[in-house]
């Protein structure tokens, strides 16, 4: 098959969350089945910058696109590179005026102003660019409102553009709290009729919606686990569009993300003071926890049980949660390890933890790609209580490094963790703790469970086995793909 995938961030180009991973590991385990894979992206030179002479080297495609946004015409330059380890061929789009910023999507002042722009600009390039190449793709795969407009382009404009009259599109949902909603003369920069924009297209409450667009549009929309595609037709879940995602869920499949295990694994993690598998987890995690706490500077203990936590520093990450327990937490004699960055409220409270119990807690504010893999070794027991979580890569990784993590049952997490009832720990399939009720105390109960199962070793021991031995990489999740593009290809071709 040849596919496009598009996204608006991918490793290790750009990255503010778990989107940009899932694009470049995805597209990675595509190649290696056989298919032939493009990855398109934006090109933010100042992301690109932080990365020194690890940047992969980028060579200028002699190609300029002319792209309509609304009324005028803005080039796109493009550079090409192979995605690194892999032989994805991988296409950035250039146009410093959009992407030349210090970040990919706000500022301090919130969202960009011209958001819309920028990404209508992305998606049309996306578009272009394959009929400049002559791909010819069976499948352009879009994911979350950024490259929404891309199903949207391909139903009502593929037929004009050579090459991609039979171009099925897939659009995966990765997070539905973020739908690029703009207000409606923002249509006009789309280029495409206003008569889409009405209720069951592109319209929404007023706004152009560009989520629902690629709801709207696509051949077939996934999302990153089963538990979500579900949750997310009901109101509790759904931010609105749980109407629209119902009207379409013959087509809504949820496909549980991978891990990309050249990066994450504990047997070769290069960030790791001692790399270790499931015969050597005790060893191997005690030489991280030590350097962890050294490198924190918290006293170094093998016996104190060591809470990690990493994450965007948002209310959907159950940060409420943690901070409403933490005192309690505090009576035990443990230690907590956080890594994040985001809501300054949500900053300067851990922060504040941290002072008051500097010997208990280390809060570290940034974004920290080596010490985010120490902690997930390093510590015995991960925290991700998120009030909704799509996938969740951390509870994986965490799983992957025998650290047992304590959850919140919804979306990815449900389907990762299998809580520690009795039952499932005596066949063997227990892995972590989980709960539902989003209350602190309720994650606490979970915290004294957990540390009381800690100093059981045996049990401990097979949670964290039944966590580690589990197949978490891409495998498996990129053939559920390929049978999804498979329907959309089919479903393009009965529709036409
Ligand atoms: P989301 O995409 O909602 O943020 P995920 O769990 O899917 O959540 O993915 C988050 C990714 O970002 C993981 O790879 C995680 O390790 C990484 N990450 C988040 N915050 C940080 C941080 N402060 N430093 C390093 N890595 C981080
Ligand atoms: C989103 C979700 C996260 C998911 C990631 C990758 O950022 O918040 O749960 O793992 O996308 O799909």
């Amino acid at each position: 098959m040849r596919i496009v995938i598009a996204s608006s961030e991918a490793v290790p180009f750009s990255k503010t969350g778990g989107l940009a991973d899932v694009a470049s590991s995805l597209s990675k385990a595509l190649a290696e089945a056989g298919h032939e894979v493009w990855l398109v992206t934006p090109y933010y030179p100042q992301e690109l910058a932080k990365l020194g002479d690890r940047a992969p080297k980028l060579e200028p495609l002699n190609l300029t696109l002319p792209i309509a946004v609304g009324t005028h015409l803005v080039t796109a330059q493009v550079y090409k590179t192979m995605l690194p380890g892999s032989n994805v061929s991988t296409f950035l789009i250039d146009q410093p005026e959009y992407f030349d910023r210090p970040s990919l999507y706000v500022d301090r002042l919130g969202d960009y102003r011209d958001n819309c722009e920028r990404f209508v600009f992305f998606s049309r390039s996306v578009i272009q660019l394959a009929e400049a190449l002559h791909f010819e793709p069976d499948i352009i795969h879009a994911n979350d409102w950024q490259t929404a407009l891309i199903p949207a382009l391909l139903q009502i404009e593929g037929g004009m553009r050579i090459g991609l009259g039979q171009t099925a599109s897939v659009f995966t949902i990765h997070n539905l709290a973020f739908q690029g909603q703009f207000w409606h003369w923002d249509m006009l920069l789309t280029g495409l009729d206003w008569k889409y924009f009405n209720w069951r297209q592109m319209e929404f409450f007023g706004n152009l919606n560009l989520m629902k667009t690629g709801i709207i549009f696509s051949d077939m929309i996934t999302t990153v686990s089963p538990t979500y595609a579900r949750e997310i037709q009901t109101p509790e879940f759904g931010c609105g569009l749980n109407g629209v995602l119902s009207s379409r869920r013959d087509v809504l499949v949820g496909i549980l993300n991978g891990v990309d295990t050249e990066d994450w694994n504990p047997a070769h993690d290069r960030y790791l003071p001692k790399t270790y598998d499931v015969h050597t987890v005790d060893v191997g995690k005690a030489a991280c926890k030590a350097e962890l706490q050294k490198r924190l500077g918290l006293p170094i203990s093998a016996d104190k049980a060591v809470f990690g936590l990493v994450s965007r520093l948002t209310g959907q990450k159950g940060l409420d949660l943690v901070m409403g327990s933490t005192h309690d937490l505090m009576r035990h004699d443990v230690q907590l390890v956080v890594l994040g960055t985001g809501e300054p409220g949500y900053e300067a409270g851990l922060q504040r933890l941290a002072q008051e119990f500097p010997e208990k807690i280390a809060v570290t504010i940034g974004y920290n790609e080596e010490l985010a893999h120490l902690i997930e070794a390093g510590s015995d027991i991960f925290l991700m209580p998120s009030q909704y979580e799509p996938c969740g890569l951390n509870q994986m990784y965490s799983l992957m490094y025998g650290t047992v993590p304590i959850v919140r049952s919804v979306g990815g997490l449900a389907d990762s963790v299998v809580d520690a009832t009795e039952g499932n720990v005596a066949n063997s399939t227990a892995n972590g703790f989980s709960f539902h009720e989003y209350r602190s105390d309720v994650l606490f109960r979970q915290v004294c469970r957990a540390l009381g199962l800690y100093l059981d070793r045996r049990t401990w021991r097979q949670l964290q086995r039944t966590g580690m031995e589990r197949d978490w990489s891409w495998k498996r999740s990129a053939k559920d793909y390929v049978a999804a593009y498979q329907r959309a290809i089919q479903k393009r071709r009965h529709d036409r």
